[in-house]
């Protein structure tokens, strides 16, 4: 597949880490202005330093209202936008166990976040008659994963967000989709328990995780002008556990 990058602007939250990073430095290497939102600074300055004058950090809350405003007011016309930025609040804890804090904060990052962003967007890109938005979801918002209720319900709201954003741009040139991978090894990972980590892998039928090179390459068709027909669609990146 052979696309031109380098007259995109590429929007990326959740830039700092992870699936994020990745994305960002695949779409440097390819051409592309790349805009990286986070909250972690340090880690958005070490990006920049590495990857240059193509990478631009902004050091950005996604759950801010006004500050998102503010912020893709200033960036303008953007090409892509890739919504990475999640967390997953505490897992393995039992529904009537969590914390009502935890859960809304989970919800603020994961869902109304990519809904902040993706709001911002949305009238430009329709208007020029190009666009492409990415929200990151997971298996847990299709499947739901046993002790991660703030998680998984807050992922299917994304996945339902998708499926309404993708039919009210549907035939103004605009894609809005999903992707669901099951488990990245990444720094989210890395600080889940042990315990919930091994119950989210068992359930794979390849019997690994997901690399993020193959995480990368699917995204790099998602936000391709080649996929054109597709819209309010949730990818499948799980090694065989979600078959929908
Ligand atoms: N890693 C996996 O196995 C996996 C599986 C399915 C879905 N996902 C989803 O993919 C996305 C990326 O996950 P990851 O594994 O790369 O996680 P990560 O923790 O490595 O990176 C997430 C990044 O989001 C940033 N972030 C968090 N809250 C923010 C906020 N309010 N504003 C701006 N930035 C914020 C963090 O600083 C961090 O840099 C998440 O939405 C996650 O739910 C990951």
């Amino acid at each position: 597949m052979h696309q031109d990058w380098t007259t995109q602007n590429i929007v990326v939250t959740g830039a700092a880490s992870g699936l994020g990073r990745a994305i960002c430095v695949r779409y440097v290497q390819l051409g592309a202005r790349v805009t990286g939102l986070d909250l972690n600074e340090p880690a958005l300055l070490e990006m920049q330093s590495t990857l240059g004058q193509s990478f631009s950090p902004v050091i950005c809350d996604i759950c801010d209202r006004e500050h998102v405003a503010a912020v893709f007011e200033r960036l303008g016309g953007v090409d892509v936008l890739v919504n990475c930025a999640g967390i997953t609040g505490r897992t393995n804890v039992k529904s009537q166990d969590t914390d009502p804090i935890d859960v809304e904060r989970v919800f603020q990052v994961n869902f109304f976040g990519s809904y902040l962003t993706s709001k911002a967007v949305l009238p430009g890109m329709i208007s020029r008659g190009y666009g492409r938005v990415l929200h990151m979801a997971s298996i847990a918002g299709k499947e739901g994963n046993a002790g991660m209720l703030a998680y998984s319900a807050s992922k299917a709201a994304v996945i339902g967000m998708t499926k309404v954003q993708g039919k009210e741009v549907a035939g103004t040139g605009v894609t809005v989709n999903a992707l669901s991978p099951a488990v990245i090894q990444t720094p989210m990972v890395d600080v889940m328990p042990s315990e919930q980590v091994k119950y989210m892998t068992a359930k794979i039928p390849m019997g690994r995780c997901g690399s993020l090179d193959e995480l990368v390459a699917m995204v790099e068709f998602i936000v391709s002008p080649s996929c054109s027909f597709t819209t309010g669609f949730t990818f499948d990146l799980t090694g065989g556990r979600a078959t929908y």
